[in-house]
């Protein structure tokens, strides 16, 4: 059991955990942002996706203990106003039906379009390969990452 800080989307936060609670629950249960979802549990579905430091990660298999010091993203940091490009894009094309897989792509994407990721959808395709989405949605999910990057592209973020 230790206090553990790190940023958490831009501001600074503070933790009382052991050191191998999943940041997931940390997340959820310690501070209260309930978008990153539990799916598998294993590190296999992607549904509790977020970004450490520039990097999507399965939030369910590592420890916070693992990100202290470090700059985590959830779900809940492109519901500005105004919303994020990827956000508007996703809601544009609808890119979901139950949703529950879409807090962690959202994240998985973002982390894409944030290191330059263009608008290829095969590249697009690699880059949410470890996220699963059980409604089938993928092809509307690439049709929103595909129109991100061309919001982002021309000036939208
Ligand atoms: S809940 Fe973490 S990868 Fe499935
Ligand atoms: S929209 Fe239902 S799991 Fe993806």
């Amino acid at each position: 059991m230790g206090r553990i800080t790190f940023n958490l989307n831009g501001s600074k936060v503070e933790v009382d955990a052991s050191d191998e609670l999943p940041l997931l629950y940390a997340l959820r249960d310690e501070l209260g942002l309930k978008a990153t979802r539990f799916g598998c549990g294993d590190a296999a579905c992607g549904a509790c996706t977020v970004i450490v430091d520039g990097v999507a990660r399965t939030s369910c298999d590592l420890p916070v203990s693992a990100v202290a010091g470090c700059r985590v993203e959830t779900a809940e940091a492109l519901d500005v106003d105004p919303a994020h490009p990827l956000l508007e894009a996703m809601l544009a094309h609808q890119a979901g039906q139950c949703g529950y897989c879409l807090s962690g792509i959202v994240m998985a994407a973002k982390a894409y379009l944030d290191a330059g990721g263009g608008d290829d959808r095969a590249t697009i395709a690699q880059a949410l390969d470890a996220n699963l989405c059980r409604c089938g949605t993928h092809a509307r999910i690439l049709d929103a990452v595909e129109d991100a990057a061309r919001r982002i592209a021309g000036g939208a973020a």
